[in-house]
């Protein structure tokens, strides 16, 4: 099965962070970070997940609009993303994005990331240390289980 998975992360890294955990050792992967020079070919994969950092309650919306250019009607599909909370509404718009596609969604996967943004940086930020190896292993596991479907 291949797989594609389209992010941003771009405050600390810690998206790519998980995602990094989920592909490594795996040829199946492919990771395409939508804010650099960007060549995707959806017709060439099995599954595109999309990741993101959580910017204002939503996926950013590079991510939200790669989304809606690309995805493919009836396309199977999967959403990781950190945020410094938690929110069940964090992976709605990009939902949204694509829901005129009628996207099969195998799940979708959230950890706490550090953030040190407006206010919080004057406190040292919130979720420090965030995602750890716990978070990483986590992750793995759900791409594993994912793709053993
Ligand atoms: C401009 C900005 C806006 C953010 N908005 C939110 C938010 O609305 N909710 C939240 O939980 N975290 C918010 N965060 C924190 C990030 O989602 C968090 O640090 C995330 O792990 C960043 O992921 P990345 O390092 O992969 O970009 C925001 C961070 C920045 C820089």
């Amino acid at each position: 099965m291949k797989v594609a998975i389209c992010y941003y992360s771009r405050h600390h890294g810690n998206t790519v962070r998980l995602l990094e955990a989920m592909a490594q050792g795996r040829e199946d992967v492919e990771l395409f970070d939508v804010a650099g020079q960007v060549d995707f070919d959806p017709a060439r994969y099995d599954v595109i997940g999309f990741a993101s950092g959580i910017y204002f309650g939503k996926f950013h919306q590079s991510v939200i609009d790669f989304a809606r250019q690309h995805f493919p009607v009836g396309g199977k599909t999967f959403f990781v993303f950190t945020g410094g909370a938690s929110s069940a509404r964090h992976s709605d718009a990009i939902r949204a994005a694509i829901a005129d596609r009628a996207p099969q969604v195998l799940g979708q996967f959230f950890c706490k990331g550090y953030d040190t943004f407006g206010p919080f940086k004057l406190v040292g930020g919130i979720a420090k240390g965030r995602p750890n190896s716990a978070d990483l292993r986590s992750a793995r596991d759900f791409f594993d289980g994912l793709v053993a479907r």
